[in-house]
């Protein structure tokens, strides 16, 4: 099986604390993995050190094949790893002053150096795919959140990344507009974009995740399938955190 992503020794600290001690995992082309842990674990810095938004001190990311060595990445390396990975944030990140069409021309126009005219019927196209045909006129503002965080997701469809990487997609979201938002990240994952998702939706995780790893304190404690790691997890630490998040949801319905 082709791996899409492979990391060997990955290691953060910030000042005195190592937020990441050491993390080696393998996604496969194609493949979603599902991040999960509890607050303060790591799991943002694991998804913003794959993309050099937080640089890591010390480990190996191979991204389809090309490894970069995270203590010496060159200029290079840090491009490529951007070029080819997609972050979809937990507050949308969309420019406030931009219609929704031309948040997602953008990265087209800016990064991929297509003419206006293609720019604007490719993000026509990927708009209507996450059901906003009608609202490319709309500036973020006049958009719910559910509404932006689609944008979001079509802007970064519109790089056509090797790898998208979800950091808690609907956790700012009100209950209506999250299943919107995850009917359209599981219409992505099926069309075999290989994801990493943190999230603290479990039933969502367990339904979209071919693999699971539960971050305890920097360190990856459980991983396996979904029924695996959120059915029959091994660790005592993991039994908690699951029970918790189960509480949480029974009471939320
Ligand atoms: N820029 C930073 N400077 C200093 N410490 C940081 C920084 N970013 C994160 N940390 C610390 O690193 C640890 C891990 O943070 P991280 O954001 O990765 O956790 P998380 O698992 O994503 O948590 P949450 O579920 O709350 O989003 C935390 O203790 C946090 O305070
Ligand atoms: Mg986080």
């Amino acid at each position: 099986m082709n791996s899409m992503i492979r990391l060997r020794g990955l290691r953060k600290r910030f000042d005195h604390i190592e937020v990441l001690k050491g993390i080696d995992l393998d996604v496969a082309e194609g493949e979603v993995l599902g991040v999960i842990g509890a607050s303060g674990s790591g799991k943002s810095t694991l998804l913003r050190c794959l993309d050099f938004l937080e640089v890591p001190d010390a480990g190996e990311i191979t991204l389809d094949g090309r490894a970069v060595d995270a203590a010496h990445a060159t200029k290079a390396d840090v491009r490529y790893l951007r070029r080819h990975t997609a972050m979809v944030f937990q507050l949308f990140h969309l420019f406030t002053y931009k219609t929704a069409l031309e948040n997602v021309m953008e990265g087209l126009v800016t990064v991929q150096k297509l003419d206006k005219v293609t720019a604007e019927a490719v993000s026509r196209d990927l708009l209507d795919r996450v059901g906003l045909g009608d609202r490319v006129d709309h500036f973020p503002s006049q958009l719910s959140g559910g509404q932006q965080q689609r944008v979001a997701i079509a802007r970064s469809l519109a790089l056509n990344p090797k790898v998208m990487l979800l950091d808690e997609p609907t956790s700012a979201l009100d209950p209506e507009s999250i299943a919107g938002v995850l009917a359209v990240i599981r219409d992505v994952a099926a069309e075999g974009r290989t994801m990493v998702i943190v999230s603290h939706e479990m039933n969502f995780i367990s339904d979209i995740a071919d693999q699971v790893v539960f971050l305890n304190d920097g360190e990856i404690l459980e991983r396996g399938t979904p029924a695996q790691v959120l059915g029959a997890p091994a660790t005592e630490r993991a039994r908690q955190f699951l029970a918790r998040a189960n509480l949480t949801l029974s009471r939320a319905a």
